[in-house]
């Protein structure tokens, strides 16, 4: 087991939680697994990029061969980087920014959200969450729910105009890429909107800290794992590359194109799928000297939905169903209880 031998302080200077440095001091910060993640491979592979602008407004032929990338993207990849989204640049500066802001708020100002369970509106914390008492992250995380209805820590001032209208931006282009990944299956375009009840879809934001760490080769930021969600949409700086997917079982660093949207594909678009589309598998490193912020919009069906594979692409000799059906809000709690980190679609399968 590894522990940290230079942790009596590492975030002096820095405004967190705090938590981090409490785990350190008590000694067990690292997870036993994570020794060999400086030893592991990266290897540089070209993740796909989508062009949001011709998705909506290029020629048929432009249509179609961005909807057989997307096809591709997500059969192959589970992830993409999706450009020409006009998504005014300030805004996302914007949203990086509060949620910046936030994390730098004193600790006191930041503990009534510390104490909130899985399902409030507003949580904070650090490490990852579940049940493993040993295994901790140099993370801080602020997650807050943002649709059906919004809420936001009240500070900095300016949260809720920012991350309100980010969260709406974020909302529109998923349930656009949606409606472009039910064409890729060759299915009608609203199939999933209609079989999950989107128009009342779920939405969460969360904002990942990573303050410097000691030893960022025997830590990492944030375990492997794939999002309880249908669509991600990620942004962080990109000038800290520290996002990994894995991809044929290599981690392949992501490389953000300045502007653009990293689209993560969820577990939710697995299971209606009936496996044709892969939930990826992703991580995030750390830095001895840099904090790294990434905040992520997280889109799903209503909590009350049941999530199953579309019958349309269930065939009993050549596709059997893959998943158990599940209400959306017990997979949550599911995924939430289980030690399970690579993925909690093992917890449906069939
Ligand atoms: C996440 O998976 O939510 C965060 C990954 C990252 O920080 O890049
Ligand atoms: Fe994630």
């Amino acid at each position: 087991s590894v522990s940290f031998q230079e942790v009596e302080n590492p975030m002096n200077g820095l405004k967190s939680f705090g938590i981090l440095v409490e785990l350190a001091k008590n000694g067990v910060v690292l997870d036993r697994n994570q020794d060999t993640i400086a030893t592991e491979i990266i290897v540089e592979d070209e993740i796909p990029t989508i062009d949001f602008a011709l998705l909506k407004s290029g020629t048929i032929d432009e249509q179609i061969q961005i909807i057989q990338d997307i096809d591709l993207a997500c059969k192959e990849w589970g992830c993409f980087q999706l450009v020409n989204h006009n998504i005014p640049e300030e805004l996302l500066i914007d949203t990086m920014d509060v949620f910046s802001r936030f994390f730098d708020l004193p600790t006191e100002e930041k503990e009534e959200y510390l104490a909130a369970k899985l399902f409030d509106p507003v949580r904070c914390g650090s490490g990852f969450p579940g049940p493993q008492q040993d295994v901790q992250y140099w993370r801080d995380f602020l997650r807050m729910i943002v649709h059906p209805s919004f809420s936001c820590p009240s500070k900095p001032p300016n949260f809720r105009n920012v991350s309100e209208e980010y969260a709406r931006h974020m909302r529109k282009i998923s349930v656009a890429l949606l409606r472009a990944i039910c064409i890729s299956l060759k299915l009608p375009e609203s199939c999933i909107e209609e079989a999950l009840g989107l128009e009342s879809c779920s939405q969460i934001m969360v904002g990942n800290f990573y303050p410097p760490c000691p030893q960022p080769e025997l830590a990492l930021g944030i375990p492997p794992h794939t999002d309880p969600s249908l669509l991600t949409i990620l942004i962080q700086n990109c000038s800290l590359p520290q996002l990994q997917v894995l991809h044929n079982e290599k981690w392949v660093l992501v490389n953000p194109i300045q502007g653009s949207l990293f689209i993560i594909v969820g577990d939710v678009v697995e299971i209606v799928s009936n496996g044709m589309y892969k939930s990826v598998v992703h991580r995030a490193t750390l830095s001895r000297e840099h904090t790294r912020i990434s905040v992520v919009a997280l889109t799903g069906p209503p909590l009350e939905a049941i999530v199953a594979p579309l019958l349309q692409l269930v065939d009993e000799v050549h596709r059997p169903i893959a998943f158990r059906a599940t209400l959306f809000k017990e997979f949550i709690t599911l995924r939430n209880n289980h030690s399970l980190e690579k993925t909690g679609l093992d917890l449906l399968r069939l």
